[in-house]
């Protein structure tokens, strides 16, 4: 689904209507980054006049790390993706850094993980998640379908893995690690950054402490949804997702407007550039691509200067790591 038109769209009248004056912001922050606003329609290819980097003034992860690894769905190229399988492996056995949780919400209104708005792809059922109750949704087998896909790592553990909530995720992983959760547009369910917050409130990864040590990032590509949590509780990191072919297109002061509210975009990976990765970090963001799955790229990628990157195979990534 391509989001960004949509996006754009809605976050101009969000603006407006909020009384954001994004203007203002925009050309402040310009200023302040010494960005030629005559050229705002122009698409983002120097760093700065000179055309050179200073790094000292780059973000760095939160958790400490240079490079910090985003288990993608769990170790989701090794067990069936958003079960435990697949974060037990990517959390327990791999240390990944970030267990990635994409989120939908059930008829009945409690959150759980899934990448698709539809249950057919990874389970045995068919049909809109919101149409299900979380009791409905229990009784599907989400660890068939990977073993018929994915012979060489089958295993018949996989078969009958359940839908899990948020909340039995962040009970069995606890405080110690660390979240990086995907919400939709809110229009698609409305409620979900309230009940989102509830729940990482109940299981105390809002406080200080946890939000300062990078615990919980809470990434989008809906910047609508990304402004609603914003507004909600300010403290919490926000990544916005740029999906393909929208980082190119974009403006200085495009990218000078997410400063406003997200600490690091999530670009998908073929739109980077070392050109780029220097301007988004000048820029003041962490960047985190998405999907990056083979060892030349996450070396390639590494080189340019990201901060991490989200992977279906979380130990090629630390392999990639320890050897740079
Ligand atoms: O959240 C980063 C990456 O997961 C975005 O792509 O479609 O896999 O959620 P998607
Ligand atoms: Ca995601």
């Amino acid at each position: 689904m391509k989001h960004s038109n949509k996006i754009l769209i809605s976050s101009i009248a969000i603006l407006a209507l909020s009384g954001i004056g994004s203007a203002t912001i925009t050309e402040a922050s310009s200023n302040a980054l010494g960005v030629n606003n005559q050229n705002e329609n122009t698409s983002v290819q120097t760093v700065n006049e000179n055309n050179k980097s200073d790094q000292q003034n780059w973000i760095h992860n939160l958790t400490g790390e240079k490079f910090t690894t985003i288990a993608h769905r769990g170790a989701s190229g090794y067990a069936p993706e958003h079960t435990f399988h697949s974060y037990d492996k990517s959390h327990n056995a791999i240390g990944a850094s970030y267990i990635e949780i994409d989120l939908q919400m059930t008829k009945d209104g409690h959150l759980v993980a899934m990448h698709d708005e539809t249950v057919d792809r990874t389970t045995n059922g068919t049909g809109r998640v919101d149409q299900y109750t979380l009791k409905e949704l229990k009784q599907l087998d989400a660890g068939s379908k990977f073993n018929e896909q994915n012979p060489q790592y089958a295993n018949s553990n996989y078969k009958g893995a359940k839908v899990p909530t948020l909340d039995e995720i962040l009970e069995r992983y606890g405080t110690d690690a660390n979240y990086y959760i995907e919400t939709k547009s809110p229009d698609v369910y409305p409620g979900m950054e309230e009940k989102l917050l509830d729940t990482l409130n109940k299981h105390q990864l809002l406080n200080e402490q946890s939000l300062k040590k990078g615990h919980v990032m809470v990434q989008s590509f809906s910047q609508e949804s990304l402004l609603k949590m914003k507004d909600l509780n300010s403290n919490v990191p926000l990544i916005r997702l740029l999906d393909k072919g929208e980082l190119p297109n974009m403006s200085q002061q495009d990218l000078n407007y997410i400063k406003q509210y997200a600490i690091g975009v999530g670009p998908e990976y073929t739109d980077l550039t070392k050109q780029n990765v220097a301007n988004l970090k000048d820029t003041g963001f962490l960047v985190h691509p998405f999907t990056v799955n083979e060892v030349a790229d996450m070396e390639r990628l590494n080189d340019y200067g990201i901060d991490g990157l989200f992977t279906n195979y979380p130990d090629l990534y630390k392999q990639v790591i320890n050897e740079q």
